[in-house]
């Protein structure tokens, strides 16, 4: 394999590479702001010069590559025996000049930027500027612009790296991002009438490296310092995009795209984005409820499990049916363990799958690109992210499972024979979900709901049981490509909520012959969740075991042979960053 040597360190390097991506995967730090691996290379910020020695191809000498001039790193591609330097003297007066010349117009405004704390503006500067400003004029004016629904312009904080411009013209392929003026006049803008609104326009603030791009919904919500970064994978459409949730203190504050070549490359939709604010709505089902003479009141969860158990017990005993509808809104360990609920109950149990949001077709970017082009990014036009995990793991539990059609056909639709008695519903949708035909068919059945928000459906059960979002809990998505991708919990679970793997968990114990009295004195779990510093905790009384994603994946494989990918094919998330501070830190 060539190699090349950046820095005094030999890198190998796959024909075609230019230096910048052989220092880039091999952790050599060369400042750049306007290559990204996702975009053409323009070479125009021209920090990322670097000194190159190369060999003859007549003498075989190593001698200065064109005659000595510094190169971009980013645009020169390598050749085998280069002898590179980002950290001669000739390099760093480079650097420092450009970051001089960056400098020059800029506003000192960090402690009021967005960016602050994430900008590499400021760490450049720390790493390759100047102490001290040379500069004594007065220094431009940019206009601050709404250039669309979801981003602002803070124009005079631009470094005209051209990330932004680049991204609609070869992603999106919409173009409204431009380049107008010259020298210190050169602007960011849009064309008059046009603004920045396609699908995937968020993602021009994540690709701006200084805080001139900033996120209205983000804007001044929280210092950066403060949050913690969970990776999870997108709860809402067919795609599985990777994600890292930026939380503090229990409370989601933005999602971003996590890199994942396979799947979603450097990119998610804005409606992925932003679409998790349900996560925090006011409405959110709390509190467990049932009827007491046909009127639904609150109650506690113990009461709540035994009116369940109960109601479902007396349905099968007297050779009725118990029918089980699961969301493609829920992974595939809550699937197995309500699969296996109602299966103990009544080994006859009805199985369904429930209806799959679509809008549209699927959308590929640039337009009219192949979805397996290198660089193609796809929104599915399936707004659930778990249809196929939730039916291969009820497949995997026997018997035949019923599309929406078919469950409300078994409840008796068209016909109204049925032999069912008793339907758990587990709904878990951002949005109303099933349609009115499933509450007709509901007509003198006992109901168990599982559900986030209050609904027509959560209105007619017996039972209403408050479940968790994916934000709060762990798990596993099957995507529209059938990728298993785990998931991690990024916030604690809302308060008096539970999620439905460990509900079908705790019903299971009083099945198994727990003792739901003793379960009001049961002993308190407290659960921290993962990140730098956990996020928050959530206290528990479960009657069962409590809920472990990867341990119910071990028993789905071990119990069903069908299932045994769920132990080999699962793709798992980054580990935690590990947080390794600049100063040495002082004890105190
Ligand atoms: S707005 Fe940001 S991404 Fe766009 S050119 Fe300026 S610095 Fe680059
Ligand atoms: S990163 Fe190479 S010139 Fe900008």
């Amino acid at each position: 394999m060539p190699s090349i040597t950046i820095n005094g360190r030999v890198c190998e390097f796959s024909p075609g590479q230019t230096i910048l991506q052989i220092a880039n995967s091999h952790g050599i730090e060369i400042p750049q702001y306007c290559y990204h691996d996702g975009l053409s290379i323009v070479a125009s910020c021209r920090i990322c010069l670097v000194e190159i020695h190369a060999p003859n191809p007549r003498t075989g000498q190593v001698e200065p590559f064109m005659g000595g001039k510094l190169m971009p790193s980013c645009q020169q591609t390598a050749s085998d025996g280069m002898v590179v330097y980002a950290d001669s003297p000739k390099a760093v007066a480079n650097q420092k000049a450009v970051m001089e010349y960056l400098l020059i117009n800029h506003p000192l405004d960090c402690p009021v930027c967005d960016q602050s704390g994430e900008c590499f503006l400021q760490d450049y500067s720390y790493l390759y500027g100047r102490g001290v400003s040379r500069f004594e004029e007065q220094k431009v004016k940019q206009p601050k612009k709404d250039l669309g629904t979801n981003v602002l312009l803070y124009a005079d904080r631009c470094i005209m790296c051209t990330r932004c411009v680049r991204f609609t013209r070869e992603v999106t392929g919409t173009s409204e991002l431009c380049v107008t003026g010259r020298g210190n006049k050169e602007e960011i803008d849009v064309f008059p009438g046009v603004g920045l609104d396609n699908p995937l326009s968020a993602n021009v603030v994540d690709l701006c490296p200084v805080g001139a791009l900033l996120d209205k919904d983000f804007l001044f919500a929280q210092r950066v310092w403060f949050l913690k970064e969970t990776p999870s994978i997108d709860g809402l459409t067919a795609s599985g995009d990777n994600l890292w949730v930026h939380h503090n203190e229990g409370s989601v504050h933005r999602v971003k795209p996590r890199h994942n070549p396979r799947v979603n490359k450097w990119w998610i939709a804005d409606e992925i984005r932003y679409g998790w604010k349900f996560v925090h709505s006011p409405d959110r089902l709390r509190t467990p409820g049932r009827r007491q003479y046909g009127v639904p009141v609150a109650c506690d969860w113990p009461r709540a499990y035994d009116d369940a158990v109960g109601g479902l017990r007396a349905a099968a005993a007297n050779g009725g049916r118990v029918a089980l509808l699961v969301s493609p809104f829920l992974s595939c360990e809550d699937a197995f363990l309500l699969g296996t609920l109602a299966r103990t109950i009544d080994p006859g149990a009805i199985l369904g799958v429930g209806p799959v949001p679509t809008i549209g077709t699927d959308t590929t970017f640039p337009n009219g690109a192949s979805p397996d082009a290198p660089n193609a990014y796809t929104i599915r036009a399936e707004k659930a992210p778990n249809a196929r995990g939730v039916r291969r793991v009820l497949e995997a539990l026997g018997g035949k499972v019923e599309t929406y059609e078919g469950f409300l056909g078994a409840l008796g639709k068209g016909t109204g024979a049925s032999d069912v008695r008793a339907v758990v519903i587990a709904a878990n949708a951002p949005r109303a979900w099933a349609d009115g035909d499933l509450e007709t068919c509901l007509g003198g059945k006992f109901v168990v709901a599982i559900d986030i928000l209050p609904s027509r459906l959560t209105d007619r059960a017996d039972i209403v049981l408050p479940g968790a979002t994916w934000l709060e809990k762990c798990g596993t998505f099957e995507n529209a490509a059938g990728l298993l991708q785990a998931f991690e919990q990024c916030i604690p679970v809302r308060d008096g909520a539970r999620s439905e793997g460990q509900i079908a968990l705790d019903m299971l114990a009083i099945l198994g012959g727990a003792d739901v009295a003793t379960s009001r004195r049961a002993k308190v779990v407290v659960e921290t969740t993962r990140g730098q510093v956990a996020a928050g905790a959530t206290v528990t009384t479960p009657l069962g075991e409590p809920f472990d994603a990867g341990a119910t994946r071990a028993r789905m494989a071990a119990s069903h042979a069908s299932l045994a990918r769920f132990t080999t094919d699962v793709s798992m998330p980054p580990a935690e960053p590990k947080a390794s501070p600049d100063m040495a830190v002082v004890e105190l």
